[in-house]
This record gives C-alpha cells, structure tokens and sequence, in this order.
C-alpha cells in the first residue's frame, strides 16, 4: 500500500502500511540488524487476536521470542506497569543489541517504547500498531512514556522506532469506541497540516465506524495521517518548535483526562473535546471564524465523538490542570490554535477568562 519514510538526522525508518503485513513483521525486521533476542509486549485482548501471528512470523525469520502481557487501558500506563516489562526483559536476558516489539495500541506503545529507551540505557523498538489513533499518531515519532497522577506522559523519553509496522486489516477488530477516538487525531491532522485530508473527511458519507468511510478513504487516511506526522517529526524530532503543533486539542483533552482519571472519556474522545475548546478560543481571539469553527464541529460529530466536557468538571479544576501540562512555558500555558484549516500557530494570549467563557459554553 505504501512505505514512508521519517527522515531523521540519526536513525531515519519506515512506516510500513499494507494489508496482511503482520505476517511480514519477521521478514521486514530482519534487514534491520536488530539483534536475535525480541521481546514482544501486548495486552491480553490483542495478544489473543494477533500474538501467534507475530510470533510466528518473528520465529520464521530467526529470532528468539519471549512476550509480556501488559493489563490493557490507560489507568495502567504507569511506573508500576512498567515493571512488568522491566522483569520481563531481565528474565528473557535481553542485550543492547535485542528489540522490543510493540503489539497494541498507545498505551502498549508508549510503555514498550519507554521501556525500551530505559532498559541498560537503549534498545530497539519496533511498533506495531493494533489501533486507529497508535497507527496515526502514537506509534510515530519516538514519544514514549507513562502518566503521573498528576498528568499525563509527564514521565518519557524520546526513543524513536527502528520501524513502525502497519496493517489496516487488524482495525476490523477495533471497538468502534477506539475507531472514533483514532479519528479524533486524524480530524487534528485534516486542521493542522493537510486541508485535502479534510475535505475528503467531509465528503465522506460517514466516519464513525470503518464501514461507513467512503470506499478508499481509510487508505487515504493511514497514509495522509502518517506523512503528515512524518513530516512535522523530520523537521522538529524533539519538539522545539513546530511539533508542538501535534498537540492541537490536546492541551484542554489532557486536563479531561487527567481530572476524570483516565476512566471516563478515551484519550481521542478528550481530544475531540480539546478540539472543540480550541477552536471555540481562536474564534474568541478573532484568528479564525465561525464558518470554520462550524466545519470543524461538523467532522466531530461525524465521528460520533463528544463535543461536551464530561458533566461534574470543574472549569477551575481545568485551569489548574493546565499549569501542570508539558506545554507550559514560563509559567504560561501554550495553546495549538488554528488560523484556517490546515494552517495553526502557537500562541500564550489566552487570558483565564476567555478559556472560563469558552470552558462555561462547554458544559
Ligand atoms: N502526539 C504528539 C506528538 O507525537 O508530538
């Protein structure tokens, strides 16, 4: 289907998209020279779906496979988790040279991809993405990490992927909950960077399961979703600048997240909710209008997500959310807000009443 590249002044690799290429995990790492020792690490669910299929394949190829299974759900991307993974690769003797596969979405990713970052100070990674949103967004670009109690991810590393390996036919059995939230972080990519993908999200007859996606569409978006994020990663690796961009909606959907406990709404759920949040302040500030704000809550509900805080949260909670949140710089928080669709900037102007106003519209 298609092979794009993340051009890294370091290690640059593949985002490997085609149907059926699970079986080719094996034979698409060998040339990689990624050691003999793999350990594989999923969560039970897509270790019963997709586990043999791996393993086998990484078997066929030569290599020698241990796998660690990682409770599933966002409440368990923690320190203590990691753990498991860590006992794991002591148990399976891991080296420098060896590689952890991640089999699952960005919660398996982020851990793995942590873990391997940290255990005897680097290994390889290679992420298989088993979800919309990790085959979008999660899976690329090196950010690895677990959540605080206090925020999400405030605990990573960047530890970029030897190959990201990608197969659409795995989606068929993605709860349609976690197909919409995958679509949250593909709408984000239609606003930021690739008005097209945009405007075939809107042409689309629907967008809220797979089945209802115009024909050739999720093609079009795996691919559009990951060149662009390639392209943001390649020219900013570690976020100095322009990858910040990536967090549209996520600054108002991380607080979401982090105030319901990680339980209540999914992270693309949040995110559809940040969206919403953002768009509304860039209409306040005057930089965008409200024929965009309008197109873009239109794609939202198209998906079926939510463009409502969930009930019971506390506008002033969100507020001092934020002053935790990674993206604040110099005691101001940073918000991701768009000029037009497909064109965003950075912008620290958002007074605490404008995002009270916009939060109290929310409810
Ligand atoms: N998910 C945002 C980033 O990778 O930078």
């Amino acid at each position: 289907m298609a092979s794009i590249t993340v051009q890294l002044p370091q290690k640059s690799y593949q985002i490997a998209i085609a149907p059926g290429n699970l079986d080719q995990l094996g034979p698409k790492m060998q040339p990689l020279n990624l050691g003999k020792k793999v350990l594989l690490v999923s969560n039970p669910e897509i270790f019963g779906h997709y586990g043999e299929r791996a393993i086998a394949s990484l078997e066929q190829a030569g290599f020698d496979v241990s796998h660690c299974i990682l409770p599933a759900g966002e409440e368990y991307k923690t320190p203590q988790t990691l753990q498991n993974i860590y006992d794991a690769a002591l148990a399976h003797r891991l080296e420098r040279s060896s590689t952890m596969v991640a089999l699952g979405g960005g919660v398996v990713g982020d851990m793995t991809g942590f873990a391997a970052a940290t255990w005897l100070r680097g290994l390889n990674v290679v992420q298989v993405p088993t979800s919309l949103l990790a085959m979008v967004d999660a899976a690329i670009g090196g950010k690895t990490g677990v959540n605080h109690p206090q925020g999400k991810n405030l605990i990573g590393a960047f530890h970029q992927p030897r190959l990201v390996l990608i197969d659409p036919e795995v989606l068929k059995t993605l709860p349609v909950r976690e197909f919409r939230g995958g679509m949250a972080e593909v709408i984000k990519y239609g606003v930021i960077w690739d008005v097209e993908l945009f405007t075939q999200m809107e042409n689309s007859r629907g967008l809220d399961e797979i089945n209802n996606l115009t024909p050739g569409l999720l093609e079009e978006i795996l691919i559009r979703s990951c060149q662009s994020k390639a392209d943001v990663v390649a020219k900013d690796e570690k976020e100095s600048g322009l990858r910040a961009i990536l967090n549209y909606g996520h600054t108002v959907g991380h607080a979401v997240e982090s105030l319901t406990g990680y339980t209540v709404v999914t992270h693309g759920e949040a995110v559809g909710i940040g969206m919403v949040a953002a768009s509304r302040l860039a209409v306040e500030l005057g930089m965008w209008n409200e024929e965009s704000d309008r197109r873009q809550l239109a794609l939202i509900e198209k998906a079926s997500l939510p463009t409502k805080l969930p009930s019971g949260l506390n506008i002033e909670d969100i507020l001092v959310s934020l002053q935790t949140d990674k993206k604040v710089k110099a005691g101001k928080v940073r918000f991701v807000l768009a000029t037009g669709i497909g064109v965003v900037t950075l912008t620290d102007k958002v007074s605490a009443d404008v995002l009270r106003g916009v939060l109290a519209g929310m409810g």
